[in-house]
């Protein structure tokens, strides 16, 4: 099982918001869910989980380190708690959620990509992958893992930020793509040119946006509390989009980054 083209975003949903979403998301038929440390959540994802009927491993379920957890010992052992939480012996893919900020000063590259490893290697996650790497980042994180060690590489994507200098480097490498924030968080839901295509195609602004970064190939999470929402975002997978449509979004590109956690984020490329 290898990172499945949808999944179900959980950033910013708590409590028995993130319950009813992850419920509602796998009787639609979703099979892929993304939650972090960071996001606090892992627990009521994990009771979602366990109680929706859905057999485990028939999920792919997603987590990320955070920052802090970075030290080998503290890597491993907030593993172990997220797995706790989520009520699961392995999670399918652990991230690394953002590189560390200062990679010489801090915990080095090595030490928590070694962690990391060794935590697939210990059967806590099937796949391990990175999240927020840069080309300069991911090449060392290739240096320290091999590119056939990294999953994917989970990065900002959506028409107003297209990544075109990261994406073609990780196809290069042979390194999934995973898009999050495809939908800008519903900014690009209010774009004319997406909302002209929707209409083409008798679908809504979400699915089209969902649909472009499926067609290149890349999986997408997009969240929602809104049964309708997750239903209807769903079937953006059976809309196929001409290349006139896609050059049309391809010109939307505006370097508009939504997640850029000051004292957190890289240089971009
Ligand atoms: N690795 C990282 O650093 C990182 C950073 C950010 C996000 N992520 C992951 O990526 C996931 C997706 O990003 P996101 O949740 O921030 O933003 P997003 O998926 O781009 O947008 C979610 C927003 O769009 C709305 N929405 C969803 N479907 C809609 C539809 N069909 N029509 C109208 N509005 C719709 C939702 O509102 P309603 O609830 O009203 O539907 C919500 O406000 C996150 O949940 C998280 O798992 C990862």
């Amino acid at each position: 099982m290898t990172v499945p083209a949808f999944g179900l975003g959980t950033f910013r949903l708590k409590g028995q918001t993130v319950i009813d979403s992850v419920r509602d998301a796998l009787e639609l038929g979703y099979r892929a869910i993304d939650t972090a440390q960071i996001y606090d959540n892992e627990a009521e994802v994990g009771q979602a989980i366990s109680g929706s009927g859905v057999p485990r491993e028939d999920i792919y379920l997603t987590t990320k380190v955070w920052i802090t957890e970075f030290k080998r010992d503290a890597l491993l052992s907030s593993l172990h708690q997220s797995l706790q939480k989520l009520r699961t012996e392995q999670v399918d893919l652990a991230l690394i959620h953002w590189p560390s900020p200062n990679d010489k000063v801090d915990v080095p590259m090595e030490e928590y990509l070694g962690a990391l490893a060794d935590a697939k290697a210990q059967g806590l996650t099937r796949e391990i992958g990175i999240s927020n790497f840069t080309i300069a980042q991911t090449r060392k994180a290739i240096e320290i893992l091999g590119a056939d060690a990294i999953a994917t590489n989970q990065v900002e994507i959506h028409p107003y930020l297209q990544n075109r200098l990261l994406v073609p480097f990780l196809q290069e490498q042979g390194i999934h793509v995973t898009a999050y924030m495809s939908l800008a968080y519903g900014e690009v839901l209010k774009d004319p040119v997406i909302q002209s295509i929707a209409g083409v195609h008798q679908a809504n602004a979400a699915q089209i946006a969902l649909a472009w970064a499926l067609q290149q190939g890349y999986s997408v999470i997009p969240s929602s509390t809104k049964r309708e929402n997750l239903a209807s975002n769903l079937k953006a997978a059976d809309i196929r989009l001409s290349e006139d449509e896609m050059s049309r979004i391809a010109q939307l590109d505006r370097g508009h980054r939504l997640a850029n956690p000051e004292g957190i984020a890289p240089a971009w490329d």
